[in-house]
């Protein structure tokens, strides 16, 4: 079930592609040399303390399910060494394309994330999971094994995630209501079938099922703890990349926030730690 699973949910990022390409403004990203996208510029800001020289500059960073490669590429016009692993044969040809196009050295490689180690025999700096990211694996203990054998002794691990708490509500009220509508703890896999992705691009009839895992936040701090790395620092936010819930502002900078009462929840939050020397 879960290998079936995972096969159609690499159908489905296939087929949005096209429209991510467009919706993310690839073409404007190629021909600005200055540009970084803005969830990179946040993340930035938090990784960036707990990197050695205070920067990605030299470093080798490796971004785990890159998608279409836009925050991988913005990780190296930051000065980094990257690679990008995603499972969709499409996004890597895509994140491939964009690195020839905007003059950017990076590798993609094509891969379950549970498998990174079997086609990827570098060692990294740093590991980067884009938001977006942990909804997609079914086992988090194996994902922390990767991310932990990616890392070099010394590196740092960055996620910046929807906060769990976020997925177990219900993403139709349009009353302003936050209600609770789904598990907030893991299990069996969530079906969804959708016409249009976060981005705003539209899904072909015949790739519009998805397959997601939810995890609570202390089976993500576990999974990583359980691979050997130390926490070093985690942080829930008010604000999401994209409009997560009917009725959200955005806040003018790339995020999202609920429309009154920012405090009510956690939309988000963001986690650090170390691979110990
Ligand atoms: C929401 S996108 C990543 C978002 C990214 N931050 C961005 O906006 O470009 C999720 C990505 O995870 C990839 N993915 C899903 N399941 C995966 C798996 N098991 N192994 C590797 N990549 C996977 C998909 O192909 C997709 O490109």
């Amino acid at each position: 079930m879960t290998r079936d699973a995972v096969a159609v949910n690499r159908r489905s990022w296939d087929a949005v592609v096209p429209a991510h390409l467009l919706a993310y403004g690839a073409d404007g990203f190629v021909a600005d040399a200055r540009r970084v996208t803005s969830v990179v510029r946040d993340d930035l800001a938090a990784l960036a303390p707990h990197l050695p020289a205070g920067s990605p500059a030299g470093l080798d960073l490796a971004h785990l399910q890159c998608h279409i490669g836009l925050d991988t590429l913005s990780w190296a016009r930051l000065g980094a060494r990257v690679t990008g692993v995603d499972l969709s044969p499409a996004s890597v040809a895509a994140a491939r394309d964009l690195a020839e196009r905007a003059g950017l050295a990076a590798t993609f490689l094509e891969s379950d994330v549970a498998h990174v180690l079997d086609v990827c025999p570098d060692r990294f700096d740093v590991v980067y999971t884009g938001i977006g990211a942990l909804c997609w694996l079914p086992d988090l203990d194996a994902w922390a094994r990767v991310v932990a054998g990616l890392l070099r002794p010394g590196g740092t691990f960055y996620v910046r995630e929807a906060h769990p708490v976020l997925y177990a509500l219900d993403p139709d009220r349009s009353d302003g209501a936050l209600v609770l509508a789904q598990p907030y703890f893991g299990g069996a896999p969530r079906h969804r079938r959708e016409a249009s992705t976060y981005a705003g691009g539209a899904v072909p009839e015949d790739a519009r099922d998805t397959y997601e895992w939810q995890h609570g936040l202390a089976e993500i701090v576990q999974a990583l703890l359980g691979a050997g790395l130390r926490l070093a620092a985690i942080a829930e936010h008010r604000t999401i990349p994209w409009p997560a819930l009917p009725g959200m502002v955005p806040t003018g900078d790339g995020s999202w926030a609920l429309p009154d009462g920012a405090d009510r929840l956690p939309l988000t939050f963001a986690l650090t730690a170390t691979k110990p020397t």
